[in-house]
């Protein structure tokens, strides 16, 4: 996180308040990962406490997780002007400090929010709609693809907030899985 401070790596710096690097438990098994700070995100320094926060902090809390117990962060980690999509410079710019959090916190499961991250994660241009419903393997990771929050408040329907409910179920369960292989008797 230290390594960050400061950073002038691309033209996000120029419009952020703060630069929101990521919040929960750094020894955590389950890693959230959004697209980019909002504008209350930006002023907090914190990741996913506007309104697309309190529904994810609910999405996390129908399964049994609190925040403090996962870590929660962003693809970019400055705010984008007007909340644009962040660039494919921007995104090259800020990996290393992501691939520095994956390394450093190593999480069994990531719970990729929305096409944004889900694609970046997945280095595909498919859909969250096709990603969805199942898990990615990567190693001795799992990636977990469902809907951001912001696009389920913008579409309120039962229909995708179930299938949200189900990827919540599917990642819960392969953390679990995860967990007490790892635990279990040697
Ligand atoms: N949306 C995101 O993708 N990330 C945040 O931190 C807030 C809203």
């Amino acid at each position: 996180e230290k390594k960050i401070d400061g950073c002038t790596r691309c033209k996000l710096c120029q419009g952020r308040t703060t630069i929101v690097f990521g919040s929960g438990d750094p020894n955590a098994d389950l890693m959230v990962i959004g697209e980019a700070p909002g504008a209350e995100e930006d002023v907090q320094g914190k990741p996913f406490v506007g309104r697309a926060g309190q529904l994810l902090t609910r999405m996390l809390q129908s399964v049994g997780w609190s925040r403090d117990e996962v870590y929660i962060s962003n693809i970019v980690k400055c705010r984008p002007p007007g909340n644009r999509n962040p660039e494919p410079d921007e995104i090259a710019s800020c990996e290393p400090f992501l691939l520095g959090q994956l390394g450093a916190i190593q999480p069994k499961v990531i719970l990729a929010l929305g096409n944004f991250a889900a694609q970046t994660l997945l280095k595909t241009k498919e859909p969250i709609g096709k990603l969805r419903g199942r898990v990615h393997p990567s190693g001795s990771i799992v990636l977990v693809p469902t809907f951001h929050p912001a696009f389920l408040l913008r579409n309120p329907g039962p229909e995708y907030r179930r299938l949200a409910w189900e990827d919540l179920k599917l990642a819960r369960r392969e953390y679990d899985r995860l967990r007490s292989r790892d635990s279990g008797p040697t």
